[in-house]
């Protein structure tokens, strides 16, 4: 418990040498901004809104959906319940800390020992599966008292909102209705938080990579999410009440390479706690859900781009191609074993 940044940083003036990143996985040069980012309004006509979506994905592989039915309230009130959660005392939270890697709901941070990393990121992370709430429920945090029923109400209505945004990406792809179904079993939540940092241009809160699922949709309270296009890192502007999709490696797949995945990572501030609520859809990593390109999507002039993979497998060697992972290493190279 110790070991968590929001444990011991609380009023350091300098970064442990541990936390201290090498020059070449600092943040570098960066846009703070980039305005291009599509912000799309989910109370649109339904077909403006198809398309929108279907060109952010194609172009960025993320966009931000504000009037997405999940109410300003609820949104406020799960950063107030984190804010909450991350300052409990230690006895609070013990129930759920481990220093070991495990499936389940676990609150963890990147200076443990399974990480396998010579530097550390500047984050604490709650996790847990979510769905279905009443078989998952029961293994959340106890404590804010009221965590339970607040974040099952938020993932009963973060789940419509998934579920219509997919609806519509198959319906730009020209995919039957449920085609994601298979793919999209898993519905799992990580809660980051990023202490103040006292020099944030020498410390990482999370390093760039792809999530390795289907779809993400990300919360934040304040500035720190990058997206790298074209080789340079964009902030994504923290719209208040908004969320920030981005798709995952398997997006990019069964899409047979006509949606990007987006390269992103997670700088620090140095007054400002951050948080961000992060909800991905994707396979069942226990199961050997096949994954492959839509075969609506292979055409002569789009010929098939990836091989057929078992998700449990891609996880498995996703796993530790990340523990492994050298700085610089190319976007996309998870995909590397699959491509055609
Ligand atoms: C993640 C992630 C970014 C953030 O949890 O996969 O990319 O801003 N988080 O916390
Ligand atoms: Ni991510």
């Amino acid at each position: 418990m110790a070991k968590l940044v929001s444990s011991w940083s609380n009023g350091v003036k300098f970064i442990p040498k541990d936390y201290v990143m090498p020059p070449e996985r600092r943040a570098g040069d960066y846009i703070t901004v980039c305005k291009e980012i599509p912000v799309i309004n989910l109370e649109d006509d339904r077909s403006e809104i198809v398309r929108q979506i279907l060109k952010a994905c194609q172009e960025f592989g993320v966009f931000q959906v504000i009037n997405h039915g999940v109410s300003d309230k609820m949104m406020e009130d799960m950063m107030a319940l984190y804010d909450e959660f991350f300052n409990l005392p230690v006895e609070d939270k013990l129930g759920v800390y481990s220093e070991k890697l495990r499936k389940g709901c676990t609150l963890y941070t990147s200076g443990l020992e399974y990480a396998k990393e010579d530097v550390h990121y500047w984050k604490d992370t709650l996790k847990h599966p979510c769905h279905p709430v009443e078989e998952h429920s029961p293994s959340w945090p106890d404590k804010p008292y009221r965590y339970k029923e607040e974040v099952a109400r938020y993932v009963v209505e973060v789940r419509k909102m998934g579920f219509k945004i997919l609806d519509m990406i198959g319906e730009g792809l020209g995919l039957r209705e449920g085609y994601f179904n298979e793919v999209s079993q898993e519905h799992s939540m990580a809660i980051n938080r990023y202490p103040p940092c006292p020099n944030p241009s020498l410390a990482m809160g999370i390093a760039g990579h792809n999530d390795p699922n289907l779809i993400t949709f990300l919360q934040q309270d304040h500035y720190g999410l990058q997206i790298l296009k074209d080789g340079i890192w964009m902030g994504v502007e923290p719209i208040p009440n908004a969320f920030v999709v981005n798709l995952g490696y398997q997006f990019h797949v069964i899409s047979n390479g006509k949606l990007k995945c987006v390269e992103h990572r997670g700088l620090l501030n140095s007054s400002v706690s951050r948080t961000s609520i992060v909800t991905f859809l994707g396979p069942n990593p226990e199961l050997p859900t096949v994954v492959e390109p839509a075969k609506e999507l292979v055409t002569s002039s789009n010929p098939r781009m990836f091989k057929s993979y078992r998700y449990n497998e891609f996880i498995a060697n996703y796993l530790v191609m990340a523990y492994n992972r050298k700085s610089g290493s190319r976007n996309g190279y998870a995909l590397d074993p699959y491509r055609l």
